[in-house]
């Protein structure tokens, strides 16, 4: 009989919500319990995915159960490393939300007890899932553009405002910087597609938008300015994105060397109009570059004495169902896979750890003026 996978979530509210495409209770994986410190969002867990499921307010009462394999860590990054851990160590399968974690040792203690724990340890780097980046992961590795040399990739966050200011993200002390924590994704999606991990970065940045004077405590229903505020919001997310708590840049550029000398810069921007993220891969036999808007992937090759150089290809990117552009459905369909039929992930716990390693760098490049940071290697022993 086909094994079927029970899973308990850590954070059931926001991100949990993916607890939803788990729960097929005759098929491969069902929820079967949740933990989370707000008992209204459990309640409404309980109500939506499954009224049989345990609920508790304390997570480690969710990891003394018997009749769960698999937890997934879907609460705010500041927690991912202690629940993890802890997941890991009471013999449960983890699928830990990116970032792995918010420094580079917290990451570094999950991969031990990753290690320690013999079980599995998948990091939700969705964008790997993407059918855009699969495709330009498969052009790459097909050879068509050579070997890779430059890697130019920018992230317009239209939402900054929306999801990253008027709550916890907004916090060095919850996410050491938004390089880190949205930047997760892009960074590693850098590493997947040239194969190799940053060794050094620099970077600079600020906060030009958001962030200000108003008081900590102010919300959007509450201010009198909500009017007119072009970022007020009044359901979810309701802190004042122009406190003065507010410590996490809202506009940076880094550039990084990986190994192999493959040149790449990043810049994130959180107060576009749009929100899309442009990638560009040069090679020694051609470009590449994708367009979000138009759903489309270009390639441009160059004298290679090969075929190649007789046709540019213009890719039309398929549409896929479910959510970050079918990317949910996939990577939570392979953490079953890689359960129950020992599939290899797509990103393993070391490419998460490489994409915080390289985020921390490039803060601390930020904070300390620019200079130039080397990336914090993986001690061999973690592998
Ligand atoms: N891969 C992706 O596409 C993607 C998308 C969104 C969010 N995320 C990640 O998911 C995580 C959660 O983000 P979010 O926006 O849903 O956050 P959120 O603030 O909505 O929190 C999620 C849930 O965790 C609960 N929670 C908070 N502190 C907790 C604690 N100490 N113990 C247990 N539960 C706790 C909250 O009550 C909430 O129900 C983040 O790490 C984020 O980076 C990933």
């Amino acid at each position: 009989m086909m094994k079927q996978v029970r899973i308990g979530m850590i954070g059931v509210s926001g991100r949990g919500r993916i607890a939803e495409l788990w729960h097929e209770p005759s098929g491969r994986s069902m929820i079967v319990g949740g933990a989370d410190i707000n008992e209204r969002h459990l309640q409404d867990f309980k109500k939506d995915i499954n009224p049989e499921a345990f609920i508790t307010t304390d997570y480690r009462e969710l990891l003394e159960r018997q009749d769960i394999d698999a937890i997934a860590v879907t609460s705010p990054d500041y927690c991912h490393e202690e629940h993890a851990i802890a997941a890991l160590q009471a013999g449960k399968h983890v699928f830990c939300e990116k970032p792995l974690a918010i420094t580079v040792e917290g990451c570094d203690r999950i991969l031990q007890a990753h290690k320690e724990s013999g079980k599995q340890l998948m990091v939700g780097f969705n964008m790997r899932y993407m059918n855009m980046f699969r495709t330009m992961k498969e052009i790459v590795d097909s050879g068509a553009i050579g070997e890779i040399k430059a890697v130019w990739v920018r992230h317009f966050v239209g939402h900054g405002g929306d999801y990253y200011y008027h709550d916890w993200h907004a916090n060095s002390r919850n996410t050491t910087s938004m390089l880190l924590q949205k930047g997760s994704h892009d960074i590693d999606i850098i590493h997947w597609i040239t194969g190799q991990y940053t060794k050094k970065v620099a970077a600079f940045g600020s906060l030009d938008f958001f962030g200000g004077n108003k008081p900590n405590d102010l919300t959007c229903p509450t201010c009198d300015q909500r009017q007119i505020c072009t970022e007020a919001q009044f359901e979810t997310r309701t802190q004042c994105a122009f406190r003065q708590e507010i410590d996490v840049e809202d506009n940076s550029m880094m550039i990084m060397e990986l190994e192999g000398g493959i040149k790449a810069s990043y810049l994130q921007c959180h107060f576009t109009p749009d929100y899309h993220r442009n990638y560009t891969f040069i090679g020694t036999e051609g470009r590449i570059e994708n367009s979000q808007p138009d759903n489309k992937v270009y390639v441009q090759t160059r004298r290679s004495n090969s075929y190649r150089e007789l046709a540019d290809r213009t890719y039309e990117i398929k549409h896929a169902e479910g959510g970050h552009s079918g990317a949910d459905p996939g990577i939570f369909e392979d953490f079953i896979r890689m359960i129950v039929d020992g599939k290899a992930p797509l990103a393993t716990p070391v490419a998460g750890r490489m994409s915080v390693a390289a985020g921390v760098a490039a803060t601390e490049s930020i904070r300390s003026g620019g200079q130039v940071v080397e990336v914090k290697p993986l001690d061999p022993q973690l592998l």
